[in-house]
């Protein structure tokens, strides 16, 4: 069931991937910089989850290693261009990986980057659930994301559109709630910033901490 939501998803984007650039490179720069900024603050070994094109990629400066995967493989063939013809040496890896199945060790990570990913997901409590277990004790989590409304007239918006926008591949449906139920189950979780991004607050930026010495706890969930 998951596998094929996900299928559906990486189809859509195998779809954007040509023109992606050029629809969504302006429209989420402001979150993608606040959210490399927030990475940038921690540092280390950084994955960036749903790296899409890779527009991100030269933000990092060149002393973090920064490992990327997407479940797109167009989008991500674009991200490695990009890397190449930027001669991007802190790029460690461009992988095609689900974001609920990370391929990656418990604790492998100082920070996890998902930028507009979120959303896109078939299940996103499981892709938060992966992106705390590859991040070390002590770790960030950054994501930049758009938060829907809670009620009134633009909830009713978002809910009629999620019928299209599911087709596109992401939900307009998400509101704060999933995470604040999602980071009150998960346990060693600690919300560090919840920042709506200028101009209207649609979109945030969200950081979570895993707190020391939860290491073990997760990695038996
Ligand atoms: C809206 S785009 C954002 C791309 C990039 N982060 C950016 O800021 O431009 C969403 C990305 O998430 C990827 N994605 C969706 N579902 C995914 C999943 N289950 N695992 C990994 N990547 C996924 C899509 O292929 C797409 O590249």
């Amino acid at each position: 069931m998951s596998a094929n939501k996900s299928d559906h998803v990486a189809l859509a984007y195998d779809r954007w991937a040509p023109i992606y650039d050029l629809v969504f490179g302006p429209v989420f720069r402001r979150g993608r910089r606040a959210a490399i900024a927030a990475a940038e603050r921690a540092g280390g070994r950084i994955l960036e989850v749903g790296v899409g094109t890779g527009l991100s990629l030269p933000g990092y400066s060149r002393q973090n290693l920064v490992h990327g995967i997407d479940i797109s493989a167009p989008m991500l063939w674009k991200a490695r261009v990009r890397a190449v013809a930027q001669g991007l040496g802190h790029v460690g890896g461009l992988a095609v990986m689900d974001a609920e199945q990370l391929a990656f060790a418990d604790a492998s990570f100082d920070v996890v980057v998902a930028q507009y990913v979120v959303t896109a997901v078939p299940n996103p409590e499981r892709a938060l659930d992966e992106f705390l277990r590859v991040l070390r004790p002590g770790g960030l989590m950054v994501i930049a994301t758009r938060i829907g409304a809670e009620g009134g007239l633009r909830a009713v918006i978002e809910r009629r559109l999620m019928p299209v926008t599911s087709r596109l591949g992401w939900r307009t449906e998400f509101p704060w709630a999933r995470y604040a139920n999602w980071a009150a189950r998960a346990e060693g979780v600690q919300l560090v910033q919840r920042l709506p991004l200028p101009p209207l607050g649609h979109f945030s930026l969200i950081q979570f901490a895993k707190r020391q010495g939860h290491a073990v706890a997760l990695a038996d969930r």
